[in-house]
């Protein structure tokens, strides 16, 4: 079976957006890949975090995997400083990468922008982590949302470049990106991505939030002039709306159309609401009864089970490169 890996960051709020635009995605995957999803706290720490929070955040992210539907039994679910590799790998891929290739990195643009003097030597080497995270494994798709294709496109020249150089170890891997949620908006500013980072709280949808706290986010969610529910390129505030909206209920977005055809904005929008909180609901009763020892040991198990693979690899990195084991 092919491998599948993926992860996200231990920081900041997990919103709807990383379901839509990941985690959504990762559940039709287990029955046809081996399926490999971290909590990438290494990656987190290339900003400053909480010690504290860090912790429980790694906790709660591994638990929102399970709540959404991430079946330990079929998929592995693990921390990523629990392998030690990764951190190795990334090392010897720093060699071979070019200062240039994450200069470019549109994310890393973005991040520093406006804060350069403190930016992190991990900051910008997170690529490169992130293209050890996927090799040591040997994955061949990487479901993410469309932010992260460049970062995928690292991976795949590190991989290229690596074989090219010393021998066939890795496999090229492939990102796998939905059209549809791909990319989830703002709701107080639908020209940007909804971010775990925003400023304000109404930007996002949290996976956590209560029914009355989404009520008033998508009251207060800005929409576009005009008064019909229709999405379209000089629509970007609705257009997000109704792919929420689609994804959520599994219906195509121009059904949705048709269905508030004549309809105010407000009832899409209180309908809106409901949609989300009724498809919260189960997630959050399921994690609401995790317990968190218990998912610890989900997590140190499936360390346990995807170690040798890390060995492995490894083992075989070194030897083409001429290192001692
Ligand atoms: P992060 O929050 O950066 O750890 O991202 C975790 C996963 O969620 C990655 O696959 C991202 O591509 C995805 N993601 C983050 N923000 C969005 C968004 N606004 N829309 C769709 N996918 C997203
Ligand atoms: N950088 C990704 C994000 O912020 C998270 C991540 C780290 C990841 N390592 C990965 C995603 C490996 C896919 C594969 O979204």
């Amino acid at each position: 079976m092919e491998r599948v890996f993926s992860g996200v960051q231990p920081s900041g709020v997990l919103h709807i957006g990383n379901y839509l635009g990941a985690i959504k995605n990762w559940l039709e995957l287990q029955n046809d890949y081996q399926c490999i999803f971290c909590v990438v706290d290494l990656h987190a720490i290339t900003v400053p975090q909480e010690p504290k929070e860090l912790l429980a955040k790694t906790i709660e992210v591994a638990k929102i995997y399970l709540a959404a539907g991430i079946d330990p039994k079929k998929s592995t679910i693990f921390v990523q400083s629990h392998i030690k590799e990764h951190a190795e790998l990334a090392w010897l891929l720093n060699t071979i990468t070019r200062i240039p290739e994450l200069e470019r990195m549109t994310q890393f643009k973005d991040k520093i922008r406006g804060q350069k003097s403190e930016v992190s030597m991990g900051l910008f080497d997170y690529p490169v982590l992130m293209a050890a995270d996927i090799l040591l494994y040997k994955a061949a798709k990487v479901p993410v949302g469309e932010d992260q294709v460049q970062h995928i496109e690292l991976a795949r020249s590190l991989a290229q470049r690596f074989n090219g150089r010393f021998s066939e170890v890795f496999i090229i891997p492939k990102p796998m990106v939905r059209k549809e949620g791909a990319r989830i908006m703002g709701l107080d500013d639908p020209t940007k991505k909804m971010a775990k980072s925003a400023n304000s709280a109404y930007n996002y949808i949290a996976l956590t939030d209560s029914p009355d706290t989404i009520r008033e986010k998508i009251k207060k969610a800005m929409t576009d002039s005009g008064k019909e529910i229709v999405s379209g390129p000089d629509k970007p505030a609705l257009a997000n709306l109704l792919t929420i909206h689609s994804l959520l209920v599994g219906q195509p977005v121009v059904e949705v159309e048709q269905q508030y055809q004549g309809k105010s904005y407000a009832e899409f929008k209180n309908d809106l609401a409901e949609v989300i909180i009724g498809f919260l609901e189960p997630v959050q009763k399921k994690y609401n009864a995790l317990d968190d020892s218990e998912v610890l040991k989900i997590l140190r198990a499936g360390a346990k089970k995807i170690q040798p693979i890390a060995t492995k690899t490894m083992a075989e990195v070194k030897k083409v490169m001429g290192i001692i084991e």
